[in-house]
């Protein structure tokens, strides 16, 4: 099938006769959907980011609920429940750090215990993850107009990786702010880091922005600093994985922006749902993913480090809440230590 960027405009996963998904691996190069046959598929995709961004691997836990359903051949209930349970708890180990994926299945799996077929099951599980899916492209929106406010015409403003409509099911949370503005009406230029290793900023933030004909300038993680310095940013949003009543997680690298943006006397903002607050926690109950070491030693093949070098390659890293200047959600601005009540 060949795409064109309307696709886009709609969703990054959806339910068609089962669960389809953008592959965001192939991107920039190629804009593809991929069709999820087995629970170990979407497990695949997750760990492989083929799905990625906390508000995607939301809708896709709810949907590895719905199709974990669809695919058992039982129809007994009781029987049906436990190995959604199951498939439930191996979908959310798949990636630890973003807690929306905990959310998702969490929510679908509590929309299916008070039904008592197997049918009933199956319908309410798929209801519900296309009600995370409807209301992710809502929140989104609700976010993105009430960020948007922070930002004035002429802003130049620093992303880190992609919280987009690639990371969510549409429209985006820091990017949905950025969006939003540029809707409004205001010139709005864009700072997107490479985000190294696996270059969401370059491969996502920078593809999403250049089809929208969003000015982008796309530079590597290092030269934040220098250009906070020289005054050629205004501002710093990003998204969130998981916001704790302590700390925002998320992608590595996100702390150095916060820190130079502190000491450059420039706003630090995070755009995040209320789904991915986790107030009952604090920073050091958080398991950060740390993935392989293939993904710093080499990239397309092509080898960028000595073989058998040790590395060091966590997925995300925490940001003090008071680096944050302020949490856009859609329930508000908050600018912590307040913080909404989830
Ligand atoms: O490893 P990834 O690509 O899933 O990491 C994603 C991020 O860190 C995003 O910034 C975050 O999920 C916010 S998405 C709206």
């Amino acid at each position: 099938m060949i795409l064109t960027l309307s696709m886009c405009e709609s969703r990054t996963i959806w339910w068609d006769d089962g669960l389809w998904l953008i592959d965001q691996t192939r991107l920039p190069v190629e804009l593809r959907p991929i069709k999820i046959e087995s629970v170990k598929n979407l497990i695949e995709a997750i760990t492989s980011l083929r799905v990625r961004g906390a508000p995607a691997l939301g809708a896709a836990g709810a949907y590895g609920i719905a199709l974990a359903a669809r695919l058992s051949f039982t129809d007994n209930s009781f029987q049906l429940l436990q190995e959604l349970e199951m498939a439930g708890e191996i979908i959310k180990k798949s990636r630890p750090t973003a807690v929306n994926l905990s959310w998702g299945v969490d929510r679908a799996l509590r929309s299916v215990v008070v039904q008592d077929t197997a049918e009933g099951i199956r319908e309410a599980a798929l209801r519900e993850a296309e009600l995370i899916a409807d209301e992710d492209i809502a929140i989104n929106k609700s976010l993105g107009r009430r960020g948007a406010l922070l930002l004035d015409d002429g802003d130049s403003v620093l992303t880190h990786c992609n919280a987009g409509r690639l990371a969510c099911v549409g429209w985006g949370t820091a990017l949905g702010v950025i969006r939003s503005a540029v809707d409004a009406g205001k010139e709005i230029h864009v700072y997107a880091c490479e985000t190294r290793p696996l270059n969401q900023g370059s491969r996502l933030t920078a593809w999403e922005l250049v089809h929208e004909g969003i000015e982008v300038t796309l530079i590597c993680e290092s030269a934040s600093g220098s250009l906070m310095r020289k005054g050629r940013i205004d501002k710093a949003i990003v998204g969130a994985d998981r916001i704790t009543k302590d700390a925002v997680f998320n992608k590595i690298g996100t702390y150095n922006h916060a820190v130079l943006a502190k000491a450059h006397k420039l706003p630090f903002y995070v755009a995040a749902p209320l789904s991915t607050f986790d107030l009952g926690h604090c920073e050091a109950d958080i398991t950060i993913e740390e993935r392989g070491s293939e993904e710093l030693c080499s990239v397309g093949g092509v080898q960028l480090a000595p073989t058998g070098v040790d590395t060091y390659n966590p997925a995300f890293d925490a940001t003090p809440l008071n680096l944050v200047t302020a949490l856009i959600t859609e329930k508000g601005i908050f600018r912590p230590p307040l913080m909404p009540s989830v």
